[in-house]
């Protein structure tokens, strides 16, 4: 296994390019299976869950070729809607492949999905949502889930909570339903946005995505070929904003949609770090000690609950009292007793954690425990006096194309090491 070496304590500088959205890949690639042809996508990060997605679509007879950032599908020969590739269990995404195949095929059975293990990630929401078009759905031991349907009918559907897999899952069963459907309570981020986009480029019919009420007119059939581009990764370039501010940098990110990062930025101004964004970039210097910041996620466009983690390295070393309170997830909390031996002094209360902000970290052996976890500690690892050992770092490769060479990029001594 991996693991980075971090010499930290010095400020990063310079520019970099963030790359294609992790979790718009994963929910627009399994949305062109929905179409018997070859769709083109370009900004599509070099990720392990990406590959994961990939290979599970090569064991149903998708065709695939990766050139650089652009990915080619061609769906034509689908032969299988029966998963059971260990793929699949090995992330939370898979679950797109219900509403994808039950919208194409009528049928689909996957085992269930796994992903990080930051809560309990239940997925009542979209077998809801199934069936109330009309699918019938199957669970067997908390292993595999089937969904089988005639047809599917469009329906008004009410979320009992705002989920981000829900409303893309259920939006793609939407698309060939009978009438019209309508998502309420859906969830706004960015990518469902790009879903949506995605799907009306292909001849969807889908009004309302980024609103809380999304309405779908159900087609027939949607164009055989497209190309489309991914946006950008907003929890990537949160990160790389969170690692300038924390080393006292001034980084300059590329290929960006600075709208998708007003929450952060505002919070990361509330601490006294300069954020100036143009078109398609931002930059962000910080030149003194951070001020102390409350934080609370929430869905968008509240604070992100994946830039939590990476922004509680801040909250280690401001100055004074800051705090962090976690609402989506119950578990995401682990990356902390990991920033503790660090020297971090932070105090856990439910799903609040108390930081009182210490004037430096320290270098040490730490674990990522999950995706972002992994994130928060090589940001610690830069920020720290000393070298840094970050373990287990292929929770990190699952969400960020090679970080250790775009940090390198702006200065910071990196190395990946094979134990
Ligand atoms: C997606 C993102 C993940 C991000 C999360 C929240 C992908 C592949 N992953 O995950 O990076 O952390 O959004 O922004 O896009 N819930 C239920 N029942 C359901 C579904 C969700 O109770 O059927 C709960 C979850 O336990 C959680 C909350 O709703 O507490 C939000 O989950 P959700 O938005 O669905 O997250 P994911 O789609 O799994």
């Amino acid at each position: 296994m991996d693991k980075f070496v971090i010499k930290g304590g010095k400020p990063l500088k310079g520019e970099i390019y963030a790359g294609g959205s992790k979790n718009s890949a994963l929910g627009i690639l399994t949305a062109s299976l929905m179409t018997k042809g070859v769709c083109v996508f370009r900004n599509v990060p070099d990720i392990e869950d990406v590959q994961l997605l990939l290979n599970i679509f090569e064991s149903i007879g998708v065709k695939y070729v990766r050139e650089g950032s652009s990915v080619a599908l061609d769906t034509r020969n689908i032969d299988k809607t029966y998963i059971d590739t260990e793929d699949a269990v090995k992330m939370r995404a898979s679950y797109y492949l219900l509403g994808a195949f039950l919208g194409r095929f009528g049928e689909v059975s996957i085992p269930f999905p796994g992903g990080c293990a930051i809560g309990s990630r239940p997925i009542d929401q979209h077998i809801k949502g199934f069936q109330a078009l009309g699918a019938s759905i199957t669970e067997q031991d908390k292993c595999r889930i089937t969904a089988k349907a005639d047809s599917l009918q469009g329906r008004e559907i009410f979320f009992d909570c705002v989920s981000v897999g829900a409303t893309i899952n259920v939006m793609l069963a939407s698309v060939f339903a009978n009438g019209t459907t309508q998502l309420v309570n859906a969830a706004k981020e960015p990518h469902i946005v790009d879903a949506a986009n995605f799907l009306n480029f292909m001849g969807a019919r889908i009004k309302g995505a980024g609103t809380d009420v999304i309405r779908i007119e159900g087609v027939k059939s949607l164009k055989h070929k497209a190309e489309y581009s991914i946006i950008p990764d907003q929890i990537e370039v949160g990160t790389y904003m969170v690692a300038a501010a924390a080393t006292g940098g001034d980084v300059t990110i590329k290929n960006v949609i600075p709208k998708h990062m007003e929450t952060l930025s505002a919070k990361l101004v509330d601490m006294g770090v300069s954020v100036s964004s143009s078109d398609d970039s931002i930059n962000v210097k910080s030149t003194s000690r951070l001020k102390p910041a409350d934080v609370k996620t929430a869905v968008y466009p509240g604070f992100p609950t994946d830039l939590q983690q990476p922004f509680s390295v801040l909250a280690c070393i401001a100055d004074g009292e800051s705090t962090v309170t976690e609402t989506i997830y119950e578990n995401r909390f682990r990356h902390l007793d990991e920033l503790k031996k660090m020297g971090a002094d932070i105090t856990v209360k439910g799903n609040k954690a108390v930081f009182n902000g210490v004037d430096h970290l320290d270098g040490a052996q730490v674990y990522a425990t999950d995706l972002r976890a992994g994130a928060s500690l090589v940001v610690a690892g830069l920020a720290a006096n000393g070298t840094t050992e970050v373990c287990n770092i292929e929770h990190i490769d699952r969400g960020y194309e090679a970080i250790e060479n775009k940090f390198m990029q702006l200065g910071a001594d990196i190395e990946r090491v094979s134990e």
